[in-house]
């Protein structure tokens, strides 16, 4: 072997080692804003419990690529598919049960008999024309709300490109365990009725023809703070209280999750809030009450660095398409890279 060969040879097999992308770090980074830690779910809905056991890889797949337009989730287009395979991999390692493919199979039903039905058991939640009746999106996270988890809008442009028809139909034979959206199976729901739903849930894919936008900025700011853990926090806290925010009690990533002793001290999110803000935006659109107050996550990666991750006001005020609270969450955005700034000069 000459010893060029010998070379090629040990590139091939160290670059993997090297590019293999952390679909744990990606999932902190991208998803965990809005899903929480373990996909317990705040402005997005959970990703965990019984409901991931029926999950495709192939359905989190394209969520992740199409996102939800509209209902604040936006589409990932630039991240590779590794990237994106690594997230899957990651949410598929919380399972219990080995992961299954949902038939390909379109579903025949009569969707004037579906739309009678949807009207009837499942409008209330959904909305007429599926466009969702809750306010808000995810879980509760502080305020009062009609619902707890607020039922997921199903005209979405992003779950019809995603969802399966043969998935879909066990959605509604079997519910949503855990959460108030009921099994009809429970209710004697007959499989021709079923058929009728999912294809009536399927029509409105056909009001849809634009292409979800591809995002402009990234859903998640990372910023390096040159100073160790600690010191990140302290000065973010002093910085804070500089500016006129009033924080709340610091909240460990992983509580609730672990018992406490073993809960992992280097991953904290700070919670805070400028009132006026957050007045006039929830005047505005209510569901901002599910983003705001502000959080910064501060977290120690493995290799000793610390890094902020803090939610971009300005992608997730964009996607409720309203100007005035755009110049808001501008606003809100300035004092948020004032604060950043601060804490990590
Ligand atoms: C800015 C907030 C936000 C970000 C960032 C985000 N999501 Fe979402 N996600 C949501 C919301 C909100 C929904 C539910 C949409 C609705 O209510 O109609 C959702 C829905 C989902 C669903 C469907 C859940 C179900 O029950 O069918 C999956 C899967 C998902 N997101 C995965 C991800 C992953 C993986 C990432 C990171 C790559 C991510 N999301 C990033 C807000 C977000
Ligand atoms: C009492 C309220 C309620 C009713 C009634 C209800 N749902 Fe739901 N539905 C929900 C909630 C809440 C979720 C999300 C639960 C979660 O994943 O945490 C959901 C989730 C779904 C999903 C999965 C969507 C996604 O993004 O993953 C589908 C499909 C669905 N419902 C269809 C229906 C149909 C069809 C009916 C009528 C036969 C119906 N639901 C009745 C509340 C309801």
């Amino acid at each position: 072997m000459t010893r060029i060969t010998a070379l090629i040879l040990l590139l091939l097999l160290a670059a993997p080692a090297w590019s293999a992308p952390d679909g744990e770090q990606l999932y902190t980074r991208h998803c965990s804003v809005c899903h929480n830690d373990k996909g317990m779910g705040g402005i997005g809905l959970p990703l965990s419990g019984e409901k991931l056991e029926h999950f495709s890889r192939d359905y989190i797949f394209k969520t992740i690529r199409n996102g939800r337009p509209g209902r604040v989730m936006p589409p990932f287009v630039k991240l590779s598919d590794a990237q994106v395979d690594a997230i899957v991999d990651y949410i598929m390692s919380w399972r219990k049960t080995p992961p299954q493919n949902w038939p390909d199979t379109p579903v025949k039903g009569d969707p004037a008999n579906g739309e009678r039905l949807f009207k009837e058991k499942c409008a209330a939640c959904h909305g007429e024309d599926g466009k969702s009746n809750g306010l808000g999106t995810g879980v509760t996270l502080s305020r009062e709300r009609k619902f707890k988890v607020v039922p997921p809008a199903l005209n979405n442009i992003g779950f019809l490109r995603s969802a399966k028809d043969s998935w879909i139909r066990y959605t509604i034979r079997n519910g949503r365990p855990g959460t108030i959206m009921p099994s009809q199976k429970d209710f004697g729901i007959s499989d021709s009725e079923l058929n009728d739903l999912v294809s009536y849930i399927r029509q409105f894919e056909q009001k849809h023809n634009e292409k979800p936008k591809p995002e402009q900025e990234p859903p998640t700011l990372v910023f390096d703070s040159p100073y160790d853990f600690v010191t990140t926090v302290t000065n973010l806290k002093e910085t804070l209280k500089g500016l006129n925010f009033r924080y709340f009690p610091d909240r460990y990533m992983e509580m609730g999750l672990a018992p406490d002793d073993q809960i992992n001290k280097k991953q904290l999110s700070l919670r805070f809030c400028n009132f006026n803000l957050l007045y006039k935006m929830i005047n505005i659109e209510p569901r901002m009450g599910v983003i705001l107050p502000c959080r910064v996550t501060v977290v120690e990666e493995k290799d000793g660095s610390v890094k902020l991750y803090l939610m971009n006001m300005k992608v997730a005020t964009q996607l409720f398409n309203n100007e005035q609270l755009s110049e808001l969450a501008q606003q809100m955005h300035d004092s948020l890279m004032e604060l950043i700034e601060e804490a990590t000069l």
